[in-house]
């Protein structure tokens, strides 16, 4: 399935993406009753997260059925300013009326490689054993076509059967926890939010994919039945054909 692309200016950007995601969120909920989302990290989300902590979109959304996860994570304490979970609570979760009990951040009070085990099977039990399908997944993408904290030449890259798994990040010398692209394709809904000029380039590498070699992490991400989506500003799609 071709993904949807969808190319804004900055601020209609934001919104288009908050009323994408009200939308995907009212169908999950007509048909489970839930709607299972997990978030991506980094800065560029932060004004998309503060954004639905506000009305209307945080009206429109039912935060007693919504169970937030998240796609990566830096292996840091959940109070450390550049941990994802923390700049989510800050931007929108500590804002909304959501359970404390529907927000499952990755455990990093556990070692390291723990961690990824042990998301990976809070994840199963959460879709108690079933395929496990989120209903939708943010994603970003770094300036070398890394998405989640699936990163070039990394071996979670082949990875099939696990669901999460502990990455170290040589360039970084950080612990990640991150989904693997098995799980992130068989999500309902995919959204790559990618802005600034910073990204031009990665954007139209990945777009303008030679042949069948997958060059970056980006590219290994197609939804098995699922939708994809990429909102762009003007700025991270001006090398786009
Ligand atoms: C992370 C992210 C990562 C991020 C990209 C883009 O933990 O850093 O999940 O995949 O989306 O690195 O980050 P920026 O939005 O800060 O450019």
């Amino acid at each position: 399935m071709k993904p949807e692309i969808a190319i804004y200016t900055s601020t209609p950007l934001l919104k288009a993406v908050a009323t994408k995601i009200v939308e995907i969120h009212d169908a999950a909920i007509k048909q489970s009753g839930k709607f299972s989302i997990a978030l991506s990290g980094g800065n560029t989300p932060r004004k998309l997260y503060e954004l639905l902590a506000q009305p209307p979109y945080a009206k429109k959304i039912q935060w007693k059925s919504v169970y937030v996860f998240w796609g990566d994570e830096r292996y840091l304490p959940l109070n450390h300013h550049d941990n994802n979970s923390h700049m989510a609570s800050q931007a929108l979760l500590d804002h909304v009326p959501i359970p404390k009990e529907n927000i499952f951040r990755v455990p990093v009070h556990f070692p390291a490689r723990q961690a990824g085990v042990a998301y990976d099977e809070l994840i199963r039990g959460f879709f108690h054993g079933q395929e496990p399908r989120f209903d939708l997944i943010l994603l970003g993408l770094g300036d070398d076509g890394h998405t989640a904290s699936l990163f070039p030449g990394t071996n979670i890259l082949e990875e099939k059967n696990d669901l999460v798994q502990t990455v170290f990040i040589e360039k970084l010398e950080q612990f990640r926890v991150s989904f693997t692209v098995p799980l992130i394709n068989l999500a309902k809904h995919i959204i790559f939010l990618v802005t600034g000029e910073d990204k031009c380039q990665i954007v139209g590498k990945i777009f303008h994919k030679k042949g069948r070699t997958l060059s970056y992490p980006a590219q290994y991400i197609h939804p098995t039945s699922g939708k994809l989506y990429w909102f762009l500003d003007k700025a991270a799609a001006s090398q786009l054909k």
